[in-house]
């Protein structure tokens, strides 16, 4: 039985009618619908060096946790100096004996095979990625196990083609490169990482986070069952003290990382004066802006699909809402509405919208965030869901009021968290959007083709999206301005970021 909200009718801006709207909500019950399929774990994973799962030196593991019930899933490798050291030992032996002098078109063979097996074994991937990370499984089922295989598809067709990468340049491979890469898209990521390393003739010294580690271990079974050449992609797990070690060492040519912008900070610093290459893809604080001849309806679910996609553990996430000052209440009232019915719990259910936070920490992060929210003195709005009585969760969360000054408006909270600013004129939606330390994405929501060319000049960010939000595609490259990171990945643009021009 559907209902009629009375209270709060909103008058919709076209008809000047009161705008019904159907609740859903707790009247009618969804059955569970869990994803069945094996994940295929192992109690335990040793690091993947020179080809071999290979035990840590120091003999040290750590727990890898289920963020939506906190069991315990696997035990993980930590990997010291000394593993390191064997990693990249081992990658610098492929690159000067293997890769390093395979053509191209030899390359493109083995990371198609990559892709073809991790489509092969997509469902055991998507569970894994979900029980290790609590992301919806609706969400790595179909968005990051299909985007992880497009990206070892896409650069594989790249492989054989460098000489148009840089037309009129000879591009070469830089050698080893280290890459450090977190938690919200594990695999995704590393995805984003190998594939145009590999396709440009680099050998990696890759880690993943520590939360995350499971889908990088599985990967690298696939990376053995493609027989790609011992050394190639070398996996070493392990916390931040790993990290340092994977972005300092003198053997990598080129490091890349993706996290926060404390540690991205943390890493320039520690390599300033050094000849190594860096891209940084650091944090982000997007506002998503919405016009009032936007299309209202769309908006709202770019709305909840920009902030609340991964529970908003996303670095473009449209974290600040920008929306026109005539439109803000009918815009938040619909906003409000559709909350209501987001389904929040169990990551494995196939109707879940909001998982699992991905650690403790993280969850305490955002409580923090939010408290400060409320003490500056920006309105809360949650809805009344129930939540697992085991776990980590967060209830989709928007604060109104907000000023430009909140601490909610300005840091990056990681978390399912938007704040609601209002503007009247483009140049008052542009001062504030570009009001920030970071400068990673944008939305733009409206009906004029000119306000979005206008628009996405002038706002400082590496991505702007027009009438949708978080759209990715291998072919477009993405990376921030400012505190948000420097270098790209994806596209023509990703790959000039793995060479260096002769
Ligand atoms: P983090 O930046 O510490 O972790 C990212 C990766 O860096 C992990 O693999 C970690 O082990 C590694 N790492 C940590 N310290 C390192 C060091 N000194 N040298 C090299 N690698 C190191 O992020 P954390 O602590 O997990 O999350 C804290 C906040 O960072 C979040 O609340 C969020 O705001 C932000 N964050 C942003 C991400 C993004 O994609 N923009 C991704 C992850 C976190
Ligand atoms: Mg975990």
């Amino acid at each position: 039985m559907a209902t009629l909200t009375d209270k709060k009718r909103t008058k919709s801006r076209s008809s000047g009618r009161p705008a019904a709207e159907l609740i859903f909500g707790n009247l009618w019950q969804f059955d569970p619908a869990p994803e069945t399929a094996d994940p295929k774990l192992k109690a335990r994973y040793d690091l993947f060096i020179g080809g071999k799962f290979v035990a840590p030196a120091s003999g040290k593991y750590f727990v890898s946790i289920n963020p939506a019930n906190e069991s315990k899933l696997a035990e993980i490798a930590h990997a010291g100096v000394a593993d390191v050291d064997a990693a990249y030992a081992a990658a610098q032996k492929a690159f000067d004996t293997v890769w390093g002098k395979m053509p191209g078109k030899e390359r493109a063979k083995y990371i198609y095979r990559i892709a073809r097996l991790l489509q092969d074994r997509a469902r055991e991937f998507a569970v894994a990625e979900t029980m290790d990370g609590g992301k919806p499984i609706k969400e790595s089922r179909d968005f990051d196990v299909p985007m992880a295989a497009a990206h070892f598809f896409y650069h594989a067709g790249w492989a054989d083609k460098l000489d148009y990468v840089a037309p009129g340049r000879k591009v070469v491979p830089h050698g080893v490169v280290g890459q450090v890469i977190p938690w919200n898209f594990p695999l995704l990521m590393l995805a984003w990482k190998i594939a145009p390393a590999l396709a440009m003739g680099n050998c990696v010294v890759v880690k993943p986070a520590e939360t995350t580690s499971i889908t990088a271990l599985k990967l690298g079974e696939i990376l053995q069952d493609a027989g790609l050449p011992d050394g190639v992609v070398n996996i070493v797990t392990g916390f931040g003290d790993t990290g340092a070690a994977v972005m300092t060492h003198p053997t990598a040519a080129k490091v890349a990382f993706t996290g926060s912008t404390e540690v991205g900070k943390i890493i320039m610093r520690s390599l300033a004066g050094t000849e190594k290459k860096m891209t940084m893809e650091l944090g982000g604080k997007a506002a998503n802006i919405i016009f009032d001849d936007a299309p209202i309806d769309q908006a709202v679910e770019g709305i909840v699909n920009g902030i609340f996609f991964n529970q908003g553990h996303v670095c473009c996430a449209g974290s600040r809402l920008l929306v026109q000052e005539s439109i803000a209440d009918e815009v938040l009232a619909k906003l409000k509405t559709r909350i209501k019915v987001l389904r929040v719990g169990d990551p494995m259910d196939k109707n879940t919208d909001l998982g699992a936070i991905n650690s403790k920490e993280q969850l305490a992060t955002i409580g923090r965030l939010v408290a400060s929210g409320v003490k500056e003195g920006a309105t809360m709005f949650q809805p009344e869901c129930k939540l697992p009585a085991k776990g980590w969760y967060f209830r989709p969360t928007v604060f109104s009021g907000v000023s430009m000054s909140h601490r909610i408006a300005r840091e990056e909270i990681f978390g399912p968290v938007l704040s609601v600013l209002t503007f009247r004129t483009l140049d008052e939606a542009v001062e504030k959007a570009n009001n920030t330390a970071y400068g990673l994405s944008a939305g733009v929501w409206t009906d004029k083709g000119s306000r979005i060319l206008k628009m996405s000049t002038l706002l400082k960010a590496g991505v702007v999206w027009a009438n949708t939000y978080n759209k990715f595609d291998p072919t477009s490259p993405f990376g921030g301005y400012k505190e948000s990171g420097f270098g790209r990945e994806g596209g023509r643009q990703g790959l000039l970021d793995y060479c260096k021009l002769v």
